[in-house]
C-alpha cells in the first residue's frame, strides 16, 4: 500500500439538528441507595469513592492474609437493608394484574407536545395523576405486555419508603450486546451490591414481549461471579423481578413516554436518578435519544445517557451526530462507551505513573527511546458493524488505541476528578501530530482457504492498522508511539510496551554480546495474555565469571491477586453510576481523535488505497516491519 500526502479540512455548514432543540439540565447529584438516604446528594460520589477504596483496601487485606473467601463482610455492608427486603418478595405483596390506563397515556403524550415551560408543569402534575389514576382504575388498560410487570410495579410502590431512587433503561434489550454484556453486568453489580436494592431495570424494544419473555431471555445469560456464589439464584430472581420490557413501537416517543411513567410509577416521590444505555443499530440512534431527552428524562434527579461506538464513521459524521446529541443533552450527561477502556490495564496506567516516583522522572522522551501498543486478535470480523468507519481504523485506533496513548502520555491532571483527566487527555491529543499516510501500513486478512479476501469485507477495509505517531511537546518530541493493531493475528496480545534509551558509555556493553539492543530496559505492561506487570533488567547470571542477561522482573496477576476480575462493562456501568467519566470520550476529544485519523481515511476514500494483504493467522502485512525499521525501533514478536 503507498500513500500520496493529503490535506484534510475541517467539516463546514450548518448541521441539522435533532427535531427537540432543548437543552436539559442536569441536575448533578448522585445515585442514592437505601442505606446512604440520609447522606446528602452532594456528598455520595465522595461516598462511593470512599467505599470502592476500601472494598480494594479489604480485597488487598484479605488477599495478603490469603482469606479471600470473606466477601460476605462487604456484601453485609453494602446491602445492609437487603436481607429484611429480600423476605417480602414483590410477587407476594400483591396479586393483582394492574395497568396504566391508555387514556392517561395519550394526554401524557398530547401534554408533552407544547411548550417547555407547559411541559415542565405538565409532566409533574401527570405524573402525580399517574399514582392516584393508577389506584383508581387502573385495571382496564391495555397497553403494557404482561400481568405480572404491572403487577410488580404496584408492588414497588406498595414498598412505600423503598421506592428505588435508580432506574435503568436499555435501549435495544433484546439485541445482542445487551443480552451478552449489558444485562449480565448490571446483574453482576447488583449481585455485588453496587447498585440499590430497589433499582429499576427496564429493557425497551419494539418487540411485543411480556416482562417474563424478556426475562427469560436475559436470565440465560447471568452467571454468579467465580468467588461469591452465595444465593445466586436467590439474586438471580429478585434482579429478574426488578426488570421490565417496554414495548416501545415503531413511534419512540410514543414508546419513551410509556418509559417515563413506568419510571415514575417506581421513583414516586423520591428523589430520582435515570441511566439510558442506548444499545440501538447507529441509523435508530439519534431518533431515541431524541424521543428520550424530551420524553423520559427525570426533572427529580440527574439522567445519563450510554452511547455505545461507533461514535461516527469519520470526521463529519461524528461531528454531525455530537452535534445532534449535544442539542439534547448537556455533554456531562453523555458517556460513550467504549469497553476496551474498562480493563484494568487501562485504570491502572494514570496509578502506574502518578503514584510510582520510581517511574514518574523517567516518563519523557529522556529516558524512553518507544512506545508500543498493541491489541491483537487472532478472530477474524465478527459481525457487520465493523465494515463502517474505515475497519479497524474507526473501530479500535480511533478510541481505545488514542485514548490509551492520551492516558499513558498526558501532564498530571490537577486531581482524579474526570474532568481534570479529561482535559489533560484533551491536551495531550491536540499535540499529536495528523498521522502522515507514509507512517502508516493497513492490511486486511486474506480467506484461509485460498488468496481471496473474506467475502464479508469490502476489499478497501482495512483489518491490520500499524501506525508511527508523533507527540509534538516538549515531553515527547521525537519518541515515536507505535501502533499495531489487527484482527486475524497469530495470538491474542494486548498490551504496552515502553522501550527505554541505552545506558550512556554503558561499561557492560561488551558483555551483551552483539545484540546491544536487547539490553535496554522495557516496562510490559499487559492484559492478554496474562496480565502482568513486567519490568526487564540486565542482570548478572549466577555463578562464576560475567555473564549478563535481561530477564523479567514480573508481577502476574493471577500469582499475586486471587480476585475475580469484572467484565469492562462493570467497570464502566459503575463509573457512569458513580459519575466518573475519565474513561469515556468527550465531544472534544472525539473531535481530535478524527482530526488525527483524517489524513489516513481521506487518503483511502480518495485514492481507493488497498490494504495489504496477510495470511489470516499469520503476523500481519510485512509492510509493517519495514515501518518499524524506518522509525528505529526493535520490534519484539514473542
Ligand atoms: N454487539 C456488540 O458486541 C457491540 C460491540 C460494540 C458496539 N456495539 C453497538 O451497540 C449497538 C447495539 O448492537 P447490537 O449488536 O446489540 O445490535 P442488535 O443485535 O441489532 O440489537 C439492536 C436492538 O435495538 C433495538 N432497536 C432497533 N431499532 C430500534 C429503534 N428504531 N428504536 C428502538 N429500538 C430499536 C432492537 O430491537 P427491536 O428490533 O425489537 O426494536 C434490538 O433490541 C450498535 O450501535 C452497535 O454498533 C455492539
Amino acid at each position: 500500500m503507498s500513500f500520496s500526502v493529503s490535506t484534510f479540512s475541517p467539516p463546514t455548514g450548518t448541521l441539522p439538528l435533532c427535531s427537540h432543540g432543548r437543552r436539559i439540565p442536569n441536575r448533578s447529584s448522585h445515585i442514592m441507595a437505601n442505606s446512604l438516604r440520609s447522606t446528602r446528594a452532594s456528598n455520595f460520589c465522595q461516598i462511593f469513592h470512599g467505599l470502592k477504596l476500601w472494598i480494594s483496601e479489604s480485597l488487598s487485606v484479605l488477599q495478603h492474609n490469603g482469606t479471600f473467601g470473606s466477601s460476605q463482610k462487604l456484601k453485609t455492608i453494602k446491602n445492609h437493608k437487603e436481607d429484611e427486603f429480600e423476605k417480602k418478595p414483590f410477587e407476594e405483596t400483591s396479586s393483582h394484574a394492574r395497568q396504566v390506563p391508555e387514556s392517561v397515556l395519550e394526554s401524557k403524550i398530547s401534554s408533552d407536545s407544547n411548550s417547555e415551560t407547559t411541559k415542565a408543569a405538565t409532566h409533574s402534575k401527570g405524573s402525580e395523576s399517574l399514582q392516584s389514576d393508577t389506584s383508581v382504575d387502573v385495571e382496564n388498560s391495555s397497553w403494557s405486555s404482561g400481568s405480572l410487570q404491572q403487577s410488580t410495579m404496584l408492588n414497588y410502590i406498595v414498598q412505600g419508603d423503598q421506592v428505588p431512587s435508580l432506574c435503568i433503561a436499555v435501549i435495544g434489550a433484546t439485541g445482542e450486546l445487551a443480552t451478552r454484556k449489558i444485562f449480565p453486568a448490571l446483574f453482576a453489580l447488583y449481585y455485588s451490591g453496587f447498585l440499590p436494592e430497589n433499582v429499576g431495570i427496564f429493557g425497551y424494544s419494539r418487540k411485543n414481549i411480556t416482562d417474563e419473555e424478556l426475562r427469560s431471555i436475559i436470565s440465560a445469560t447471568l452467571t454468579c461471579r467465580i468467588d461469591h456464589q452465595q444465593n445466586c439464584s436467590d439474586k438471580m430472581d429478585a434482579f429478574l423481578s426488578r426488570t421490565f420490557h417496554v414495548n416501545g413501537g415503531y413511534d419512540n416517543n410514543k414508546g419513551m413516554s410509556k418509559l417515563n411513567l413506568l419510571m415514575e410509577q417506581i421513583e414516586r416521590h423520591s428523589k430520582a436518578n435515570r441511566i439510558f444505555y442506548l444499545s440501538v443499530p447507529q441509523d435508530a440512534l439519534l431518533d431515541v435519544a431524541c424521543s428520550l431527552s424530551s420524553k423520559a428524562q427525570t426533572k427529580k434527579g440527574w439522567n445519563r445517557v450510554i452511547i455505545e461506538k461507533p461514535f461516527g464513521f469519520d470526521m463529519m459524521s461524528s461531528h454531525l451526530l455530537t452535534k445532534s446529541l449535544l442539542s439534547q443533552f448537556e455533554e456531562k450527561q453523555i458517556y460513550r462507551i467504549d469497553h476496551l477502556l474498562g480493563k484494568n490495564l487501562i485504570e491502572n496506567l494514570t496509578v502506574l505513573r502518578f503514584a510510582n516516583l520510581v517511574f514518574q522522572p523517567l516518563w519523557s522522551r529522556t529516558f524512553i527511546n518507544s512506545v508500543q501498543v498493541i491489541l491483537s486478535e487472532e478472530l477474524g470480523v465478527q459481525t457487520k458493524r465493523f465494515l463502517d468507519g474505515g475497519g479497524i481504523i474507526g473501530d479500535i485506533v480511533h478510541s481505545h488505541i488514542l485514548q490509551t496513548i492520551a492516558l499513558l502520555a498526558m501532564e498530571p491532571p490537577i486531581s482524579l476528578d474526570g474532568e481534570a483527566i479529561r482535559n489533560e487527555k484533551v491536551k495531550l491529543l491536540r499535540s499529536i501530530r495528523p498521522l502522515e499516510p507514509s507512517d502508516v501500513v493497513l492490511g486486511q486478512y486474506k480467506s484461509s482457504t485460498d488468496d481471496k479476501v473474506d467475502l464479508s469485507l469490502d476489499n478497501l477495509t482495512p483489518t491490520y492498522f500499524a501506525g508511527a505517531l508523533y507527540i509534538d511537546n516538549a515531553r515527547w518530541d521525537g519518541v515515536p508511539f507505535l501502533i499495531k493493531s489487527g484482527l486475524g493475528l497469530i495470538k491474542h496480545c494486548v498490551e504496552i510496551r515502553i522501550q527505554f534509551r541505552q545506558v550512556p558509555g554503558n561499561i557492560y556493553r561488551e558483555h551483551f554480546g552483539y545484540n546491544n539492543e536487547s539490553a535496554t530496559n522495557e516496562i510490559i505492561l499487559r492484559d492478554v495474555p496474562e496480565e502482568a506487570i513486567l519490568v526487564r533488567v540486565n542482570n548478572k547470571i549466577p555463578g562464576l565469571g560475567l555473564r549478563l542477561d535481561s530477564p523479567e522482573l514480573n508481577l502476574l496477576y493471577k500469582d499475586k491477586y486471587n480476585v475475580d476480575v469484572p467484565d469492562s462493562y462493570e467497570h464502566l456501568l459503575l463509573d457512569v453510576i458513580d459519575g466518573d467519566s475519565h474513561l469515556f470520550m468527550r465531544s472534544d476529544e472525539l473531535a481530535i481523535a478524527w482530526n488525527i485519523l483524517t489524513p489516513i481515511l481521506n487518503e483511502i476514500k480518495k485514492n481507493n488505497i488497498k490494504p495489504e494483504l496477510y495470511e489470516f493467522g499469520g503476523r500481519g502485512p510485512i509492510g509493517a516491519y519495514y515501518l518499524w525499521a524506518k522509525h528505529g525501533v526493535r520490534w519484539v514478536e514473542e
